[in-house]
């Protein structure tokens, strides 16, 4: 893909004047890496299954060992990936500059890749945690592919991720949009822009004063909020924007 090199040097330029950046990803920043998105997840035996059946806190309270083993699977599927050089870059951008990174991502490669202090918005695939617990919860060893469960309540572990139905975790959504309000530039790569709230980080951001710089290979529902757009995939567009030391 040949990037416009006009629009690449105007977006260099307010990056390296930036004092705050907030930098949005989504799926497609992952894409490069392999990562298999939830619906592309749903091949072989899972193939039958909707996105309702294993994604909802009914659906877990209904077949917990199904859910369970659905999101081993997709731990799997993710710990087989690797972080690519767009993730490589937002964590060499950190070392030169204030970088507050928001991620609708749950596969922990900017993490992987020495991103510190990611806020989530839609949790991680590895950070389980207690539904229903009482508060002293404890593990048992597990019994594989049935979720860990408290030696003191018998409450389930469930995956740290938000489900259909489900609010944003609290303080992340308070982060983020805090990062939206104080960026002075705005990066959004490899999101579609189409599902909520992540995708009204973007104009809010803008209503506050940011530059809006958009990534992505395909036309996306931000193009109108944003600046500039740079069509092009995400691992070959970010390590030209800023040096990477
Ligand atoms: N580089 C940059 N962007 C890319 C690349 C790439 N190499 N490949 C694809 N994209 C773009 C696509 O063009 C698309 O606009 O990434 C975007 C991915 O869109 P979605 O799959 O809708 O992902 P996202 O915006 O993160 O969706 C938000 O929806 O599926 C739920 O919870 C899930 O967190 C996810 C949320």
């Amino acid at each position: 893909m040949v990037l416009d090199a006009a629009l690449l040097e105007q977006a260099r330029a307010r990056i390296a004047a930036a004092r705050n950046i907030f930098v949005l990803t989504g799926a497609g920043i992952s894409a490069e890496s392999g990562v298999p998105t939830f619906r592309d997840a749903l091949t072989g035996l899972w193939s039958r299954f909707d996105p309702e059946d294993l994604a909802t806190e009914a659906a877990y309270r209904r077949h917990p060992a199904l859910v369970w083993r659905w999101y081993e699977h997709r731990r799997a599927l993710v710990l087989a990936t690797r972080p690519n050089p767009a993730h490589y870059a937002l964590a060499a951008l950190a070392a030169q500059k204030p970088v507050m990174l928001v991620t609708q991502n749950i596969d922990g490669l900017h993490q992987r890749a020495g991103s510190e202090h990611v806020i989530e918005l839609h949790g991680n695939l590895f950070a389980n945690r207690w539904l229903d617990g009482c508060g002293r919860c404890d593990t048992v060893p597990p019994v594989p592919g049935e979720p860990p469960h408290c030696a003191l309540c018998g409450a389930m572990m469930r995956p740290g991720v938000v489900w259909f139905g489900e609010d944003l975790p609290r303080v992340a959504r308070y982060r983020a949009e805090h990062a939206a309000e104080t960026g002075d530039v705005c990066l959004v790569v490899g999101t579609s822009g189409l599902v909520y709230p992540a995708a009204a980080l973007p104009g809010m951001a803008k209503e506050h004063g940011a530059f809006v710089i958009v990534v992505n290979p395909q036309v996306s529902a931000l193009d109108a909020t944003a600046d500039l757009v740079l069509t092009a995939p995400a691992g070959e567009c970010l390590p030209l924007l800023w040096p990477q030391a």
